[in-house]
């Protein structure tokens, strides 16, 4: 593995994290190499000397795979490969074979096929041929490495067609969903955050479900959505992402731009941010990056520190702004400390000014009766004698007058009463 320094880089915490990246990949990592350098070199990146060097660490340490921690040009790859004698890959590879690895969906499946497959265009065009007599992929798995590289360039622009086509089929189906969910009026409640920082897991503990949770990265790749009722009785539907991560390659970001856009037109995001991180101030910025980037940057958000467990002296607490609005809750996915305020928390965030109300419905309502119980609304009910119903709801003002609206009953008769939460 080759981590060069540039002057203004966080050295160690990048190199730390490029060594997990491979870790998650599967791969054994032999050695890491350092190395300064003012700017990359045109021809190899690393320059002559430096690649000698890497030349002989890899012979001695029978490296199959070389990865550089750094954007390298096409021609560039190629050049190390023919000096190594073995392939060459760069940061966005790496992360581009995790997300292949870790794809469960149909749609995830497609979308990472279609990144590798772009990936790869841009290399194949420039003649990547020679390396048609060399065995196997990253990890050495055979399979779309090699065969993909026997398929000419006319093949991969129509199996990418194909891709995209299935994908827009995906996409309109998606977009099917979240229309069916606008239309239920159920919130959406997403959670985003830097790889590894808890996501799964808290999502898990939050829905009382058991998705994958694994200590690697990107362990979560397509969205996850189910439903959770919130302390206060609402029913939000919480949808788990994707993770961030620094420079996430573009054809990724493009791919996955329709599963994010799940964040996108969230009600409001978690960001889920590991209180134990020491670089979690950068992290931070880094996610912000990537919200802004598939514009997503205009969502309310609250922000979770997780794992508190791993901090001495940190406690569950929530942190507000001066109207009293949660903007910071302190939770431990594991243990479970702070989970209930998070719960509030996100309730106070989705209906700030939510009040339970008394509502009477004539007996002829019962649709919009049976309505409010779907949206776990009603708090309790009575039955007068000339069979009315008289609802406690507690839901957001202005949904509720859309409701009666449309379900042509008169305005409710209101006793507002103060918010429980
Ligand atoms: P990606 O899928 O890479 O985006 O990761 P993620 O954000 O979904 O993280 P995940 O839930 O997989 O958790 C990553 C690691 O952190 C796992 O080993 C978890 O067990 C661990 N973890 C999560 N929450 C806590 C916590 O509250 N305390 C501690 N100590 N560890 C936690």
């Amino acid at each position: 593995m080759v981590h060069l320094e540039f002057s203004g880089t966080d050295f160690d915490a990048d190199r730390i994290e490029f060594i997990e990246l491979a870790r998650s990949a599967g791969l054994e990592v032999v050695g890491v190499i350092g190395g300064k350098r003012e700017r990359p070199d045109a021809g190899t990146y690393a320059g002559s000397g430096k690649v000698d060097e890497i030349a002989m660490a890899a012979k001695a340490a029978g490296a199959e795979l070389v990865i550089f921690n750094h954007d390298l040009s096409p021609s560039q790859e190629r050049n190390l490969e023919k000096r190594f004698e073995c392939r060459v890959i760069n940061r966005a590879g790496l992360i581009l074979d995790i997300f292949a690895r870790r794809a469960r969906s149909h749609e995830g499946k497609l979308q990472v096929e279609l990144a590798r497959l772009n990936h790869m265009a841009t290399r194949l065009v420039r003649g990547w041929t020679h390396l048609e007599r060399q065995k196997g992929g990253i990890g050495l798995r055979g399979g779309m490495g090699e065969t993909q590289l026997e398929i000419d360039r006319r093949l991969l622009r129509g199996r990418m067609d194909t891709l995209k086509k299935q994908l827009e089929t995906v996409k309109s189906r998606r977009a099917q969903n979240r229309h069916g969910r606008a239309k239920s009026d159920i919130p959406t409640v997403s959670l985003v955050g830097y790889t590894n920082a808890g996501k799964s897991t808290l999502f898990n503990a939050l829905t009382g479900d058991a998705t994958f949770a694994s200590n690697q990265l990107f362990a979560t790749l397509d969205t996850t959505i189910r439903k959770v009722e919130l302390k206060s009785g609402e029913t939000v539907v919480l949808a788990d992402t994707v993770g961030f991560i620094r420079d996430l390659p573009h054809d990724l970001i493009a791919a996955f731009r329709a599963t994010l856009e799940e964040s996108r037109e969230a009600d409001l995001l978690l960001h889920i941010v590991d209180a134990g991180d020491p670089e979690r101030g950068a992290r931070i910025e880094q996610v912000e990056a990537v919200l802004k980037e598939i514009d997503a940057d205009e969502v309310p958000r609250l922000q979770v520190f997780n794992k508190i467990d791993l901090r001495e002296g940190e406690t569950a607490r929530v942190e507000t702004d001066a109207e009293g609005l949660p903007l910071r809750v302190f939770v431990s996915a594991r243990s479970g400390e702070g989970l209930d305020a998070l719960r509030n928390a996100i309730a106070m965030r989705l209906y700030p000014d939510l009040a339970d109300e008394t509502l009477v419905l004539p007996p002829m309502a019962a649709r919009l009766r049976a309505q409010l119980y779907t949206l776990h609304a009603v708090k309790s009910e009575t039955v007068d004698e000339e069979g009315n119903c008289h609802l406690v709801v507690r839901l957001p003002s202005s949904r509720l007058d859309r409701l009666c609206r449309e379900a042509g009953i008169a305005p409710p008769i209101r006793t507002p009463t103060p918010a429980v939460h």
